[in-house]
């Protein structure tokens, strides 16, 4: 358990860290956060973390003014006290108090939580691993490129996953895959490296939008168009994205093998690449 947490506007003992019964957050998911990872002591794709969340708050009209400095200097501190070396640092921002109504008041304070978890990721080397997975109906909302709270039908589709030995789950609408549960989806065919386009089905990665940058270097075709379960079936190699999990290939889905339940090459090159990129910036 860390030791502190960041509640408004001070650092508190984690076990104290509390908020009212009537924030927005609690009562209708009215707030979004972020998930940022710490690899030693770095904060990784930091600026696009911040860019993502200015977004989130502009749709929702939450207002929230991000001082990077400010919170740079609250997520170094928690780092330090909490010893996250490597880990996530969680930050959520909620409308803030008011008597329950849906409607909400104009000039609403907003609620602050940040704090961290110490995690050990799954990076390219000798405990490199591949993952199963299952697929389940997107039951989501029509607005997932704000990342909001707002996440009943992911941690339905998650626990499905986790009742089936299976570390996530990759949302279908209409044949389609859209993403995972917190991470998003891509598939090799050949040279073609194919993802969801981020558009409001999807959230856009910031790991996605990192590898992006990665992909310019290498020969493969990126390819940003929505792809069917078929496709999915199909792929020379599939693997996820996300801050929690980097580059993680997957091996399985719905029990059937892809690339024979081995970790792809190409899969093992971009996530090598990737992590290279977040070491040395
Ligand atoms: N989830 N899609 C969804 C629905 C997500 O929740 C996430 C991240 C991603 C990947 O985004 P990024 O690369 O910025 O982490 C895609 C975080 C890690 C979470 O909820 O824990």
């Amino acid at each position: 358990m860390p030791n502190f947490a960041f509640i408004n506007n001070k650092f508190i003992n984690f076990k104290s860290a509390k908020i009212h019964i009537e924030d927005r957050g609690l009562q209708f998911a009215d707030s979004v956060y972020e998930v940022i990872a710490v690899l030693d002591n770095n904060l990784i794709d930091l600026d696009f973390h911040l860019k993502r969340l200015k977004y989130s708050l502009r749709e929702l009209e939450i207002k929230f003014t991000i001082n990077k400095k400010n919170l740079n200097n609250i997520f170094l501190n928690l780092i330090k006290k909490n010893k996250t070396r490597n880990g996530i640092i969680y930050l959520q921002i909620t409308r803030g108090i008011q008597f329950r109504e849906h409607k909400y008041q104009k000039n609403l304070i907003p609620t602050l939580i940040v704090y961290t978890r110490n995690k050990s990721f799954n990076l390219p080397g000798k405990k490199f691993v591949g993952v199963n997975t299952i697929t389940y109906q997107d039951l989501r909302w029509k607005r997932r490129d704000i990342k909001t709270v707002n996440l009943l039908p992911n941690i339905i589709a998650a626990n499905m996953a986790k009742k089936k030995n299976a570390y996530e789950a990759i949302l279908i609408q209409n044949g389609k895959v859209t993403e995972g549960t917190s991470s998003n989806i891509w598939i090799i065919k050949r040279n073609n490296l194919i993802t969801h386009p981020a558009n409001s089905d999807i959230l856009k990665g910031v790991t996605r939008t990192s590898l992006l940058k990665i992909i310019k270097k290498t020969k493969l075709k990126l390819i940003e168009k929505q792809f069917t379960h078929k496709q999915l079936f199909n792929a020379d190699e599939v693997f996820l994205t996300s801050s929690g999990s980097f580059i993680t290939p997957i091996l399985k889905i719905d029990n059937k093998k892809i690339n024979n339940g081995k970790i792809g090459n190409i899969t093992l090159k971009l996530a090598e690449m990737y992590t290279e990129a977040c070491i040395n910036g």
